[in-house]
């Protein structure tokens, strides 16, 4: 954001804010990590009663950051304090899964922590929060913390996919070898699940060390590898993670959340197409209306919009519809309907 240090501070609560990613994120904030390196803070951390202890903890180490961009910590054990005239929610408090579950399997127990922290919305945040669900299921956590805020815009209400678009665009950029700055607009599709379709028909690759570098490397990107091993591995890089840490990803899904806020509330750049998972319109790629379903998309200062008219292959059209289902059933699972 440009420089406010006169203006007010932007209230930012952190749910699970004494778990794994709250402990990445809460210091990527306060470093400027996610809305520059002029916009003040103040922190919300929320967590279970039982975390009490671990919160002060957080907060210890916080105020032994020093950092310029906090004005203020608070920490709360209930989502009135937590949620009170906040501007920016960061849904992250939920179980993670463990090796061999899907995270859909969350949905009964982490299900219910996104219909109270709605309701909690509804009541004690400013109408025009913006709503980040990273807590998995991410995409219909979004949509139950959306439905039990009929108050704020729906609009307003997101899931965390950018982690799959990150995970995706360094997978391409390590196979051409080129930065991973040079790939843009790899899409995700869908759900934040092993059905999502990470899609590279509308990515760029910027040519690199020398002009015609990108043309004769991207016999690499061939469909064999794109179907067989990119698509897979994007769609299940989260299962690796967990096979090998013993625990769920968790700084480089707090670097995603930065990102996603970050182009969210500044903006995207020209030409640059992100993903996010936002409430379906019905009109947009033939997708079921009411779904939150990844899409890309590009942001300007806290409002997004839905790039349209990309043209869609066959093969993309199967893998947007099979994603598309998974998410009906899951909002048919926690909605009724
Ligand atoms: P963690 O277990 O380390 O921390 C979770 C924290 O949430 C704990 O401190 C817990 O006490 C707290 N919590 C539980 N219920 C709460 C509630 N009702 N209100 C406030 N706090 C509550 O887990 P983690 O590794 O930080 O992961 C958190 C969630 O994020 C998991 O569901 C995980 O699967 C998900 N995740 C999503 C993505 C994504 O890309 N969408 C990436 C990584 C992890
Ligand atoms: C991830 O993608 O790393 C997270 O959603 C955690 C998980 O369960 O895979």
């Amino acid at each position: 954001l440009e420089k406010k240090s006169e203006k007010e501070a932007l209230r930012v609560c952190v749910t699970g804010a004494a778990g794994s990613i709250g402990y990445s994120l809460l210091f990527m904030i306060a470093q400027g990590r996610m809305f520059g390196p002029y916009q003040k803070v103040i922190l919300h951390l929320l967590d279970l009663p039982t975390m009490k202890k671990a919160l002060e903890g957080v907060k210890m180490e916080l105020d032994d950051g020093a950092f310029p961009l906090v004005k203020d910590i608070i920490c709360a054990t209930c989502p009135e304090a937590g949620f009170k005239n906040i501007d920016v929610a960061l849904l992250v408090g939920a179980k993670p899964r463990g090796p061999g579950m899907e995270r859909k399997d969350l949905l009964r127990d982490n299900g219910n922590i996104f219909k109270e922290q709605g309701e909690a919305l509804d009541k004690y945040a400013k109408k025009t929060v913006k709503v980040l669900a990273v807590g998995n299921p991410a995409n219909t956590n979004a949509l139950i913390a959306s439905l039990n805020a009929p108050s704020i815009p729906r609009e307003n209400f997101t899931a965390l996919t950018r982690l799959d678009q990150n995970r995706a665009e360094a997978q391409i950029a390590h196979k051409v070898g080129v930065p991973v700055e040079n790939v843009n607009n790899v899409i995700i599709w869908g759900n934040h699940s092993a059905t999502q379709y990470p899609d590279v028909t509308h990515a760029t690759i910027t040519d690199y060390p020398a002009e015609g570098f990108v043309e004769n490397a991207k016999s690499t990107l061939c469909d064999k590898w794109l179907k067989e091993t990119f698509i897979p591995s994007v769609q299940k890089r989260g299962a690796a993670i967990i096979a090998a840490r013993k625990f769920s990803s968790a700084a480089s899904a707090a670097n995603a959340v930065c990102d996603h806020i970050h182009d969210w509330l500044v903006g995207t750049k020209p030409g640059k197409v992100v993903s996010m998972g936002v409430i379906s319109d019905g009109n947009s790629y033939g997708i079921r209306s009411g779904l939150m379903y990844s899409f890309p998309v590009t942001c300007h200062k806290g409002t997004w919009k839905i790039v349209d008219g990309y043209k869609i292959d066959d093969y993309s059209k199967e893998k947007m519809q099979i994603t598309e289902k998974e998410l009906i059933e899951e909002k048919s699972q926690a909605v009724g309907k």
